[in-house]
């Protein structure tokens, strides 16, 4: 696919999260000037490989390792400043300095205080009491969010000098909490070390549109852990949807000309919620195994079940997706009959569900009906015409009416096809 000048194209995750969409920003960022995350924070985890060699980031955009582009973090993302520090360093160890001519973090981003990590495992600890916990990533992603909301949560501007910052604190002083005099000292330091990178993305963004630059906005997490399309209240707190990434960087929605929608041949989800798909027992545990399924950043081991066609449908419409990208076909080799859940009944009634599920009880009673289709011996490079995997990509085709553009056949960034 080649990348248009002076427009964005957009990478989603269609699915719960790690769909493989830091492997497709990587093999696409070859082509581009910027590449930029517009929402979510390290919540994320972003796995890349390179000649056998694994790289992760939770807040660098995948674009990193593509030294012609320009790598940015948007307004709609909120950053940890500990945890942008200690990536830089990790990433310049593996031989990828990212310079401040390179980096800009949007001084719009929100910024994330021990506070809210705090306060995010505290909230977690009280769920956990009443009803069930969300299974939150931990690192303070929704109070921080919530504390935009608030407007009392500082953004990456008021940490640009210890003036403004103190300032900041002494008119919200909560937000003091966990940052002892210790913390507080490091805090600066760390601030002041990211301070060359803070800049006006937005303005940088839409300049280099306009100078006919190619931007690649790379999605995080999943559109079903939308905060208000995915499977509320399991979801992460920021929308995901196509619909907002655009202001999640600040550019026009129209400049968008293609977004892509990236999903695993199977699904995978990681913390609680509703998830129709889920397989159990020795098979999941097998399928979890062949496809590495444990979570990039905290190791959980994720739940893993067959591809769910239903949901894919409804955010291929709400996304407005152009193309497919169709990721770890290859690990599913070799299994006979692979299922694809292709409508939700209703448990109670044993009829077909009408609409998508709303409520917390309507997703309850989901029964999903899985059809199967023939399996395939292999997907290498080359060999993909293989005709029992040909006519698994056109059943997902022909059901979400989205063509597919890429599929891959491998961690390495060199596995993969353009259809
Ligand atoms: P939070 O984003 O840390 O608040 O977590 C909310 C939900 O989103 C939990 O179910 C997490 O497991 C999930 N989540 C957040 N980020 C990711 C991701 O990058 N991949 C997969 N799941 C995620
Ligand atoms: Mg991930």
């Amino acid at each position: 696919m080649k990348l248009q000048h002076g427009a964005a194209t957009l990478v989603l995750g269609v699915q719960y999260g790690d769909e493989g969409k830091g492997k497709l920003v990587d093999v696409l960022a070859e082509q581009a000037d910027l590449v930029c995350r517009v929402q979510g924070g390290n919540n994320a985890g972003h796995t890349i490989w390179v000649n056998g060699e694994k790289i992760v980031t939770q807040l660098l955009p995948s674009g990193i390792l593509r030294e012609n582009c320009e790598i940015g973090i948007g307004a709609g993302v909120v950053v940890d400043p500990f945890v942008l520090r200690d990536e830089l360093k990790k990433v310049k160890s593996q031989g990828y300095d990212i310079t401040p001519e390179r980096l800009h973090v949007d001084y719009r981003a929100s910024v994330i205080l021990p506070y809210h990590k705090n306060l995010d495992l505290k909230r977690e600890l009280e769920r956990s009491k009443n009803t069930a916990k969300i299974g939150t990533t931990g690192r303070g992603i929704g109070p921080t969010y919530a504390s935009r909301a608030y407007r009392e949560g500082p953004r990456i501007a008021e940490i640009s000098s210890p003036e403004n910052f103190h300032a900041w604190l002494n008119a919200n002083p909560h937000l003091k909490e966990g940052l002892e005099t210790k913390v507080l000292d490091e805090f600066l330091e760390t601030a002041e070390a990211l301070r060359p990178y803070m800049k006006d993305l937005a303005m940088i963004a839409n300049n280099r549109l306009a100078q006919g630059a190619r931007v690649l906005l790379e999605g995080a997490q999943g559109a079903m852990l939308d905060v208000s399309f995915g499977t509320y209240p399991f979801v992460t707190s920021s929308n995901l949807v196509a619909g907002s990434c655009a202001g999640g960087l600040g550019i026009p929605p129209w400049k968008i000309s293609n977004i892509l929608g990236v999903i695993k041949a199977y699904s995978t989800r990681v913390g609680n919620g509703p998830y129709p798909a889920e397989l159990f027992g020795d098979f999941a545990d097998e399928l979890r195994k062949r496809g590495n399924e444990f979570g990039t950043n905290t190791g959980r081991p994720r739940s893993v079940g067959w591809l769910d066609l239903v949901a894919l449908r409804y955010l291929s419409r709400i996304n407005g997706l152009t193309g497919l990208a169709i990721m770890k076909a290859d690990v599913l080799s070799g299994i006979e009959h692979i299922g694809i859940i292709t409508a939700y009944r209703d448990k109670r009634t044993q009829k077909e569900m009408v609409g998508y599920p709303m409520t917390q009880s309507a997703w309850e009673n989901v029964e999903p009906v899985v059809e199967y289709v023939d399996g395939w011996e292999c997907v290498a490079n080359g060999l993909l015409l293989n005709k029992q995997y040909q006519a698994f990509i056109k059943k997902i085709e022909k059901y979400v009416d989205v063509p597919s553009v890429y599929i891959s056949t491998g961690a390495e960034r060199s596995e993969g096809l353009w259809v």
